[in-house]
């Protein structure tokens, strides 16, 4: 989160601090007195029974049902759909706590206003544009365009399309008019400065404007389409800089529209264009999402999360296969996404598809939807030399990158058979094999997204929770353990976080470590932790078992690796290497049976 340094840490709990995080709740719920705690409705989920807990205690809420969870910030934030900054600013407005003027501490309240007039300006523009669409006589252009592509006055009302004058300075005039400045404009992206001369001129002039908005429905940008294909000098498509407020990775153009389609249908589609979206829609598929032309960010694959786990992405044949990690396959699979595709005919997009065959030859497609990893398998097969030997390796080398994402390992597992079967390789070479990429990952990115069999991370999380419940436990845990054995990636962090802080001897509060966290799925996972409220008999007991129970899983893991190594290298007759195997698997089993930690 990149708010963060905008308000000086100190001021930002000082606020924090300043106020009960059961009063601003009880502003907007009621709840009832349960044990130590406060319960209430959860304000985020449906639900008849209550399983939103406030503790007074510890100032922090978590929701056992649908997971929220974090400080009062978390829950401003979730409440009022706004931003970290604003939550700061409300709650200060609201305790009448002076945000200082001085610029070096908080430079960015400015910042912030700027912010609030961009979205201004940009909501100005784009009703201004969609009214030009909609009234005027040049709009007449864009309005047969759009009929011609079969987009109806419904759907246009919906994504508030809009249609940009020809004239280089309409918009210009149209802010002048109500004395908004050309440079604020110009920060907007919507105005362009002239070269070596003084004055500005229009960014978008005689396009179809698509508004690009954010999850809570507020213009950050647009995009623009050209009318006449004809001109291949001027690109098919414009769009807005990278702005305050518009960062492109940052935003999936639909989102806003669909996000509630999509938690209840349970999945998200994925396509790459603007109309291909808007076609789908005018189709009645509604749970849909676009690219806009870029690659999948990690930052859109937290934000596709919050709502679903299921994704099914829409691309033409060729570019479905280019490369994993080029369309961000890569990303999804890594946060445990359930991934299918479905392989538009070489040439043709939704939007084509949709008009030429209709909504419900594409329902069928979405249901006979297969897994990315599946696709992926059959392409190699289908593309691959496989009755060779270099053909068979290339063809592993392709798709083990691929496998070695997914956390789950059951289910790596039932591709590692598919794969054995159709490309005619032995499981164990596979899983060796397999086991060379995911450690050679682990090496890479320092932590492995990997879960093993018959381990739930358990004793990760016991872990972290001890350590949140009592901070003493920090320095036992660290001399025995490493935030690289921890292989979830959000208990890493937390762990991390928890490292660091007793690394600088900085004060650990529960609250600092919410503060320093940089996701917000992870805040949700350290109030879950503290309000679940497990009793251990004896916490030092605890602690060693779950150390010993980590350790004892990497051992494992890292003897497996070797036996499987050590039998290839007897295959093979290298026999300086199985010498080498040898020692450090005794020296392995050695450790493996002492008990202690
Ligand atoms: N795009 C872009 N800039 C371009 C071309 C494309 O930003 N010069 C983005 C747009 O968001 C576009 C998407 O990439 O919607 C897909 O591009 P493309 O397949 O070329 O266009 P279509 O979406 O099929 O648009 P249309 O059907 O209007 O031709
Ligand atoms: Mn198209």
């Amino acid at each position: 989160m990149e708010i963060n340094g905008y308000i000086s840490d100190r001021l930002i709990e000082e606020v924090r601090s300043s106020c009960d995080i059961v009063e601003i709740i009880s502003d907007r719920l009621s709840l009832k007195k349960s044990g130590k705690n406060l319960k209430g409705l959860c304000p985020f989920h449906p639900e008849k029974t209550p399983s939103f807990i406030v503790s007074h205690e510890k100032q922090i809420f978590h929701c056992f049902g649908c997971g929220a969870g974090g400080n009062v910030y978390q829950f401003l934030m979730k409440s009022e759909n706004i931003s970290f900054v604003e939550a700061v600013l409300h709650l200060a407005e609201r305790q009448g706590i002076p945000i200082p003027k001085n610029k070096k501490k908080i430079g960015d309240v400015e910042g912030y206003n700027e912010r609030k007039r961009l979205y201004e300006i940009n909501k100005l523009a784009a009703d201004y544009f969609h009214k030009k669409l909609l009234e005027s006589s040049e709009g007449g252009k864009g309005r047969d365009y759009l009929k011609k592509r079969g987009i109806d006055s419904n759907t246009i009302d919906r994504f508030l399309l809009g249609y940009s004058s020809p004239l280089w300075d309409h918009l210009l005039r149209y802010f002048e008019r109500s004395g908004i400045s050309p440079e604020l404009l110009e920060k907007a992206g919507l105005v362009i400065a002239k070269e070596g001369r003084e004055g500005y001129y229009d960014r978008f002039r005689d396009r179809i404007i698509f508004p690009i908005f954010n999850t809570q429905g507020m213009v950050v940008g647009f995009g623009g389409r050209i009318i006449a294909d004809s001109n291949q000098r001027t690109p098919k498509y414009l769009n807005s800089p990278e702005t305050p407020i518009y960062k492109k990775g940052g935003v999936l153009y639909g989102l806003n529209l669909a996000k509630e389609v999509v938690s209840k249908e349970g999945f998200v589609l994925i396509v790459e264009g603007y109309i291909d979206l808007i076609a789908l829609y005018q189709h009645g598929i509604e749970n849909v999402v676009s690219l806009s032309g870029t690659a999948l960010t990690r930052e859109q694959v937290l934000l596709l999360r919050r709502y679903t786990e299921k994704v099914i992405t829409v691309f033409d044949a060729d570019s479905a296969g280019r490369s994993a990690t080029e369309r961000g396959y890569d990303l999804l699979l890594e946060r445990g996404m359930r991934v299918k595709v479905i392989p538009l005919p070489s040439g043709s997009d939704p939007d084509s598809f949709i008009r030429e065959w209709g909504g419900d030859l594409f329902l069928k497609r979405i249901e006979k939807a297969s897994s990315f990893v599946e696709y992926m398998i059959e392409r190699i097969v289908k593309e691959g030399n496989l009755s060779s030997l270099e053909g068979q390796m290339d063809g592993v080398n392709r798709i083990l990158p691929i496998l070695s994402k997914i956390p789950n390992a059951v289910e790596r597992d039932s591709y590692i058979s598919i794969i054995g079967e159709k490309m005619g390789i032995s499981r164990n070479a596979l899983l060796m094999e397999l086991r060379k990429a995911i450690l050679h990952q682990k090496r890479r990115v320092n932590f492995s997204p990997i879960q093993k069999e018959g381990n739930k991370g358990v004793a990760e999380r016991s872990l972290i929770q001890l350590m949140l419940i009592d901070h003493t436990n920090i320095e036992r845990v660290k001399r025995y353990i490493s935030i690289e054995n921890f292989e979830d990636h959000d208990l890493c962090q937390i762990a991390s976080v928890l490292f660091s802080l007793f690394d600088k001897d900085d004060e650990i509060s529960l609250q600092r470590v919410i503060a320093l966290l940089p996701e917000d799925q992870q805040k949700e996972i350290v109030a879950r932790l503290v309000m679940d409220g497990m009793e251990y008999e004896n916490i030092g007991k605890a602690v060693d078992d779950c150390i010993r129970a980590i350790r004892r899983r990497d051992l494992r893991c890292e003897i497996d690796t070797i036996k499987q190594q050590r039998k290839e290298a007897i295959e093979m007759g290298r026999f300086e290497e199985y010498r080498m195997l040898q020692e450090r698997y005794i020296q392995l089993r050695e450790e493996m049976s002492k008990s202690s930690i």
